[in-house]
């Protein structure tokens, strides 16, 4: 049996710590969400954000635009919020409604109020090691493994994903913490030949039990970052949990794990912002 690596407990913990640090630094941190269409999954994600920035003294401010609004539209938008000082952070929920060049939205938000990390500089600085914000996903399991004592140095780690948001990054941050990192895609051939040598195993594909008991070594960390809808209508991850829990040393719930560490990063992150542009 596993141990249980409760993100959501551990979320709270942050989050507690997070509007702390707001009320010694006597500031009040502004989010701005935007959410373009009406892509059901975002919107609830966007609600669960608005939630944690009230609970850590954050103000959030929602822009809701219709997918037909444009992309001109938007940048329009973004402009207004890069020179709004009491807007220390944006964050546009993606995925995009068609005809949205993701890649250029992301690039016009200001790096320093790119409290997702998603823009080039702060790619690059993450890839260098020397990072102001780190992406939400990718950082959130890196802490939930530090507050579990799991330390990746030496380690082998599998990614499974190549994805901007969470594959590649994921690798890095294991990188700089001294693991050797594998990461796997679609066009891997043997897949679970090479999870199989994973001490800590990360999935982050979004195909429900891609993962079996059968790809796990005994003993391994399972770090599970998806959320699917499963047959059963019910959320659950890429991870076959039931009999990967049987094997596994450490295991991320889904609901509970990974996803309410992302948002309290996104948490702290907007702190960062803040503090930084306050000059404290
Ligand atoms: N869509 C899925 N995950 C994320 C995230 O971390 N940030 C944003 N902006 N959109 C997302």
């Amino acid at each position: 049996m596993a141990i249980i690596l409760d993100g959501k407990a551990y979320a709270s913990v942050v989050k507690e710590k997070t509007k702390a640090e707001v009320e010694r630094l006597g500031l009040t941190p502004g989010l701005a969400v935007v959410i373009v269409g009406d892509d059901g999954a975002s919107r609830i994600y966007v609600n669960n954000k608005k939630k944690d920035c009230a609970e850590c003294g954050i103000k959030s401010e929602e822009f809701a635009l219709p997918a037909e609004a444009g992309q001109d539209k938007l940048l329009g938008l973004i402009d207004e919020l890069n020179n709004r000082d009491d807007i220390n952070g944006i964050l546009v929920q993606l995925p995009l409604p068609e005809g949205y060049d993701e890649q250029v939205v992301i690039q016009a938000i200001a790096p320093h109020k790119d409290v997702d990390a998603f823009h080039m500089e702060n790619v690059g600085r993450v890839m260098d090691g020397n990072f102001t914000f780190a992406p939400c996903t990718p950082y959130g399991v890196m802490r939930l493994l530090e507050h579990h004592g799991i330390d990746p140095a030496g380690k082998h780690c599998v990614v499974v994903g190549r994805s901007n948001i969470v594959g590649k990054p994921m690798a890095m941050l294991l990188l700089h913490k001294h693991a050797t990192v594998t990461i796997c895609h679609s066009r891997t051939p043997d897949l679970a030949e090479m999870t199989r040598k994973a001490d800590i195993l990360v999935a982050a594909v979004g195909k429900p039990k891609l993962i079996t008991a059968d790809m796990v070594k005994p003993g391994a960390v399972v770090i599970d970052v998806a959320i699917n809808r499963g047959d059963d209508g019910k959320l659950c991850g890429d991870v076959d949990y039931a009999p990967v829990e049987e094997i596994a040393s450490h295991i991320t719930p889904v609901p509970g794990g990974v996803g309410p560490m992302t948002r309290a990063i996104l948490m702290e992150n907007t702190v960062i912002a803040a503090k930084k542009a306050s000059g404290k």
